[in-house]
C-alpha cells in the first residue's frame, strides 16, 4: 500500500494510527500549492523507483488536494508519460490501480467526483475518466474535527456553492436536484443551527460534501466557480477561499443564497478577505477574466445556450473589481 498523506499530519498523533505493514510506505504530500502535474509525475516516479511491481493500492488521506493527488497518481502508475498529457476527458487508456480516499476536510466533493483537478504547464484542468473516481472511500467525521475554523468554513462553502449552482442552472435535473436539496439542508444545519454538537455537525458536513459532489456530477457548476478559477490561477488562492471571496459578491446572480452566505459568515465569525482587487494590477484582473470567460460550460449552465448575450468580459471584470 502507498499512503499519500497531507503533510499537515506529519507530526500529529494521527500519523501513528496508520496501520503500516512490511512493504507499505507513507509519502507525505505538501499542498501549500494546489495539485500540479509536475508533482504527480514526481510521486509516480518515486513509487516506481522504490518498488519492482505496482503497489496493491494508493490511499489518499487529506483534503481535496490530496484526494486529487491520489486519484491522479493511481491513473499515472499505469499510463506512460507526464500527467499533463492526460488533462481532459477519457485520455488515459489504461485503468488506474485500486485507490481509496479518506478525506480530512469536507466540502469539495473530490472524494466522490470523476476528476482529479491539476495545474499543468499550460492549463488547470482535471484528469477525468471512468477510472479516476475512488474504488472505495472512508468517511470518518473524527478526521475533520481538528480543522481550523476558517479552513473548515471555506471548504464547507464549496459544498454549499455546488448546491446553489447546481440548482440554479440549465443543466439541472431530478437527480442533481435531489442530491443538492438534501446537501443544502445539511449545510444549513451545520452552519446556521447552534443546537448541533460539533460531532453531529461534522457528520452532517461529510455527507453534505458527498451529496454536493454527486449533485455536480450530474449537473454543472456556475458563475462563482468560473470566477473562482480565475482567482486561483492568478493569485494561487485555494479553491474554498477563492469561492468564498467570489460568492460574497454575487447577490445579483444568486440573490437569497448570497444573503444566507453572509449570515453564515457572520454567525461563524469567519475572516473573509475583502478588497483583494485593490492591490492588483489591471493586467492581473484581465488575466483572471480571460481564464474565467473560457469556462464556457459553466456560463452555459448558468445562463443557457445564449449566455453570451448576458455575460461578456466587461461584466466579468466588474465582478472582479467588486471583490
Ligand atoms: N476533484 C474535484 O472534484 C474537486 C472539487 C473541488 C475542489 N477540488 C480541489 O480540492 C482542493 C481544495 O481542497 P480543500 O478545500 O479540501 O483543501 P486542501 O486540500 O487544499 O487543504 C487546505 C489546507 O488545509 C490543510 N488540512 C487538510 N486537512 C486538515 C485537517 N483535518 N486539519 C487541519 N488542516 C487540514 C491542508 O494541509 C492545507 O493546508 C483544490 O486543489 C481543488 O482544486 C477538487
Ligand atoms: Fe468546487
Amino acid at each position: 500500500m502507498v499512503f499519500l498523506v497531507d503533510d499537515f499530519f506529519k507530526d500529529k498523533a494521527f500519523a501513528s494510527r496508520i496501520p503500516l505493514e512490511s512493504k507499505d510506505e507513507i509519502i507525505w504530500v505538501n499542498v501549500d500549492d494546489e495539485p500540479k502535474t509536475k508533482i504527480v509525475d514526481q510521486i509516480r516516479d518515486q513509487i516506481n523507483e522504490n518498488n519492482k511491481s505496482l503497489p496493491a493500492a494508493v490511499i489518499g488521506i487529506g483534503g481535496g488536494s490530496v484526494m486529487d493527488y491520489a486519484k491522479a497518481v493511481s491513473v499515472m502508475l499505469t499510463n506512460p508519460g507526464s500527467s499533463s498529457l492526460y488533462q481532459g476527458l477519457n485520455l488515459a487508456k489504461n485503468p488506474g490501480i485500486y485507490h481509496i480516499g479518506i478525506p480530512t476536510l469536507s466540502g469539495t466533493g473530490a472524494e466522490v467526483s470523476m476528476t482529479a483537478v491539476l495545474t499543468g504547464p499550460e492549463k488547470k484542468l482535471g484528469i477525468k475518466g471512468e477510472s479516476t473516481p475512488f474504488d472505495q472511500i472512508v468517511l470518518d467525521p473524527e478526521l475533520i474535527y481538528d480543522a481550523p475554523k476558517n479552513q473548515r468554513f471555506y471548504t464547507g462553502m464549496d459544498a454549499y456553492i455546488h448546491n446553489i449552482e447546481s440548482l440554479e442552472g440549465t443543466a439541472r435535473n431530478c437527480m442533481s436536484d435531489s442530491f443538492a436539496t438534501q446537501s443544502l439542508a445539511l449545510c444549513r444545519d451545520v452552519f446556521l443551527n447552534d443546537r448541533l454538537s460539533r460531532e453531529e455537525a461534522d457528520e452532517k458536513l461529510m455527507i453534505a460534501s458527498y451529496f454536493g459532489g454527486l449533485s455536480i456530477g450530474y449537473s454543472e457548476v456556475g458563475v462563482c466557480h468560473a470566477l473562482s478559477y480565475g482567482l486561483s490561477f492568478v493569485l494561487g488562492l485555494h479553491h474554498g477561499i477563492a469561492n468564498s471571496i467570489a460568492f460574497n459578491h454575487l447577490e445579483d446572480v444568486y440573490g437569497k443564497a448570497v444573503q444566507e452566505f453572509h449570515r453564515m459568515v457572520e454567525k461563524n465569525k469567519i475572516d473573509l478577505p475583502q478588497n483583494i482587487s485593490k492591490g492588483l494590477s489591471a493586467g492581473q484582473i484581465e488575466k483572471m477574466a480571460d481564464i474565467a470567460i473560457k469556462l464556457e460550460h459553466m456560463w452555459k449552465h448558468a445562463f443557457g445556450p445564449e449566455w453570451q448575450k448576458q455575460v461578456n468580459k466587461e461584466k466579468i471584470l466588474n465582478w472582479y473589481l467588486r471583490m
